[in-house]
């Protein structure tokens, strides 16, 4: 999958995908259930492991509300 728009009523977020999977070539690392849909994907995964919480561990990757969020 290229790039995904999650959508967000403080500003959609921007993922780029295919970037990801480059740099993270273990898809497991987020989907646990194999490649789709990820079952629970929300503000809360967001802003932990599922996006944020990995920026931060890396220190690579947006880690600020208006980084990730473009109205
Ligand atoms: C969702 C606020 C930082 C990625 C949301 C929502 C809010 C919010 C209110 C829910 C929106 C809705 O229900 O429509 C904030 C604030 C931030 C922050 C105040 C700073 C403290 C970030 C950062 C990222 C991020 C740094 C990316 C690394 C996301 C994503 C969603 C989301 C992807 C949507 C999740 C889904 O698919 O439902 N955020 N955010 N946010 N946030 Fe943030
Ligand atoms: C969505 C495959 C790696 C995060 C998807 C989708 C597929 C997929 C098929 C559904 C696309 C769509 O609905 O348009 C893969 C494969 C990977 C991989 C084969 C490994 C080569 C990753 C990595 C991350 C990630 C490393 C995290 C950094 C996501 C997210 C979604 C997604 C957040 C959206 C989930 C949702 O809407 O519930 N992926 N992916 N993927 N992927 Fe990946
Ligand atoms: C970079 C968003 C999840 C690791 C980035 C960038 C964005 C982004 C916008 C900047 C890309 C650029 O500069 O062109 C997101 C969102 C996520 C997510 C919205 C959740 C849906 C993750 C996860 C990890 C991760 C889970 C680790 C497992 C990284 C790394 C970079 C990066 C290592 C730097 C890549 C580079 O410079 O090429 N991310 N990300 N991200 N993200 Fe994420």
């Amino acid at each position: 999958a290229d790039d995904i728009v999650l959508k967000a009523k403080n500003g959609d977020v921007k993922f780029p995908h295919k970037a990801h999977q480059k740099v993270i070539p273990d898809c497991k690392k987020c989907h646990e259930k194999g490649p789709g849909k990820i079952e629970g994907f929300g503000k809360e995964m967001a802003h932990g492991k599922g996006c944020k919480g990995c920026h931060e561990e890396m220190k690579q990757g947006p880690t600020k509300c208006g980084e990730c969020h473009k109205k």
